[in-house]
């Protein structure tokens, strides 16, 4: 079965603007995949949109839609009631602030849990059941080291990662072999526009161009995905990554917890 046949005719990436959702809906499109390319920012969109329909045959959509408002699941529902999902990458869900969860209101937390864990349930349990009853289909979910283990100034991030990893991969357990390919794909450090955006503000790197050191590119990470789709449940994405989480497993949680405290420290530097 080709690529397009098993995971096609279209797929929807929740996070397409830029950044590793934008290169996994140009690998899908590549593979001769359909894309349905859903973020906020509408002109970013269809840039990532032009690009994709100048490089290859495939038809894309743009849905502009904030994954943090409550109705955001139903609208992505019906923006795409015409069509044939076989593949569901769920991207978006970054944290831009990194700071104490005590500094902000509840509702920046309870924004992160609506997007980050209510929504990629949502949007799985409204595209999946096609998927089984076609005995094919593909899911990908992204995680993070910092859902591993809790840390500062990622309290409720990294519980939504956390969340994400372990739903992932209960729903590769209970889908793989319905024919539904699921992978929570765990990311570390990651030159994404997000992440050069949040060094630059806290001073890390001197432009927003500047490569964060010991960022993963993002073609290496998505290639890595590409390869792995079948092999879930859960993919350490890179070299750095997969050694950290190895090196997590001779931890206890306390140890593991203080390490992340040790490394948000030296993130913050002494005035924080
Ligand atoms: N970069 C890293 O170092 C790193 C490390 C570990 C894990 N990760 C994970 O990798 C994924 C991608 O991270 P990233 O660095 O590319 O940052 P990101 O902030 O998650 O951005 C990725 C995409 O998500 C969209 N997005 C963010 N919030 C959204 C919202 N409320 N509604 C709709 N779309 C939204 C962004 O577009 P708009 O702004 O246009 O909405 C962008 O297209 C995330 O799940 C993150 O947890 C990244």
């Amino acid at each position: 079965m080709t690529f397009a046949a098993k995971y096609g005719p279209w797929a929807l990436v929740a996070g397409a603007s830029d950044g590793v959702g934008a290169a996994f809906a140009t690998g899908l499109a590549e593979r001769g995949v359909s894309v349905v390319l859903l973020a906020r920012r509408q002109a970013m969109l269809d840039q990532v949109a032009a690009e994709i329909e100048n490089r290859t045959a495939v038809q894309t959509r743009t849905v502009a839609v904030d994954l943090a408002a409550p109705d955001a699941a139903a609208r992505v529902a019906e923006a795409t009631s015409d069509l044939e999902i076989g593949f569901l990458v769920y991207c978006a869900g970054a944290d831009p602030n990194y700071e104490p969860f005590l500094d902000n209101p509840i509702q920046a937390a309870e924004a992160m849990v609506q997007r980050n864990c209510m929504v990629p349930m949502q949007l799985c349990h409204h595209f999946a059941p096609a998927m089984v009853e076609r005995g094919s289909g593909g899911i990908v979910i992204f995680g993070s080291g910092a859902g591993l283990a809790g840390g500062p100034n990622m309290v409720a991030y990294g519980a939504t990662k956390a969340f994400d990893m372990v739903f992932a991969e209960a729903l590769w357990a209970e889908l793989h072999d319905k024919g539904v390919d699921v992978l929570g794909l765990i990311l570390g450090k990651t030159n994404t526009p997000a992440l050069r955006e949040l060094e630059f503000s806290r001073g890390t790197i001197g432009s927003p161009d500047e490569v964060p050191e010991g960022a993963a590119a993002v073609d290496d990470i998505i290639a890595e995905a590409f390869d792995n789709l079948a092999n879930g449940p859960t993919l350490m994405a890179g070299d750095v990554m997969k050694a950290a989480a190895q090196f997590m497993t001779s931890l206890t949680r306390k140890q593991a917890v203080e390490m992340f405290a040790q490394a948000a420290a030296a993130a913050m530097g002494p005035d924080r």
